[in-house]
């Protein structure tokens, strides 16, 4: 099963990726958790670039291709060979982000991310994803709370843009019926419990 988490960034996804894994284990499951971007040896070098403060030239063309060349290497080279091994491959952020990142946040045309995303993702498609939502100024008020971790070159953006975005999350939760939006502003414990029982109801166990 393929399971994604996506939400603006300090939405809290990485904690519940770590949280489901453990249960999944728990339950006797094989679980693999991968990040994007990232992921692969290929992948985490193309990170560095895409997230590199100084980069602040990179076109957003550049950008979308980047992050998309990044998800394909990690699709073939880990995704479809975990899922093939019946693992629970958890993602923390996938081709969603990209919609909602580069499509709504730096406004290029949907029809162009659609088919870019595409050639990116082949068939695979996550079975289940989970958008923690938290209002933008949320966000920021985590942001500066946390203000001794460096941020990367996308968290710099302006609330503007983390509207935009968040928007974004909001139009595909209405298209996509894989999507299920959650309340980011719940306690770690309760958006657990959540998810939790929305993996049992899809997957009967
Ligand atoms: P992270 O902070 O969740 O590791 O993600 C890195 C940043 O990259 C985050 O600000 C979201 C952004 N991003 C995109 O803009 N497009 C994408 O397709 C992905 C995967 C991430």
């Amino acid at each position: 099963m393929f399971i994604t988490f996506e939400g603006i960034d300090f939405c809290g996804k990485s904690t519940q990726v770590k949280l489901l894994k453990e249960y999944l284990e728990r339950k006797g499951k094989t679980v693999k958790i991968i990040r994007e971007p990232g992921g692969t040896e290929i992948s985490e070098k193309i990170r560095e670039i895409l997230l590199d403060k100084k980069h602040l030239n990179l076109t957003i063309e550049t950008e979308i291709l980047l992050f998309s060349a990044s998800r394909a290497q990690l699709v073939r080279e880990v995704i479809q060979p975990y899922l093939e091994k019946d693992y629970y491959v958890l993602s923390d952020r996938f081709h969603d982000s990209t919609t909602a990142y580069q499509g709504f946040g730096r406004e290029i045309p949907l029809a162009f991310v659609k088919q870019i995303n595409n050639l990116a993702i082949g068939n695979a498609v996550p079975d289940l994803t989970f958008f923690i939502d938290i209002p933008t100024d949320e966000a920021e008020r985590r942001k500066n709370k946390n203000s001794l971790v460096e941020l990367d070159r996308i968290e710099i953006s302006k609330n503007d843009f983390y509207e935009r975005v968040r928007k974004g999350y909001f139009y595909l939760a209405e298209k996509e019926k894989r999507i299920i939006v959650v309340n980011g502003l719940h306690d770690i414990s309760t958006i657990n419990n959540e998810i939790i029982t929305e993996v049992e109801k899809f997957e009967k166990f």
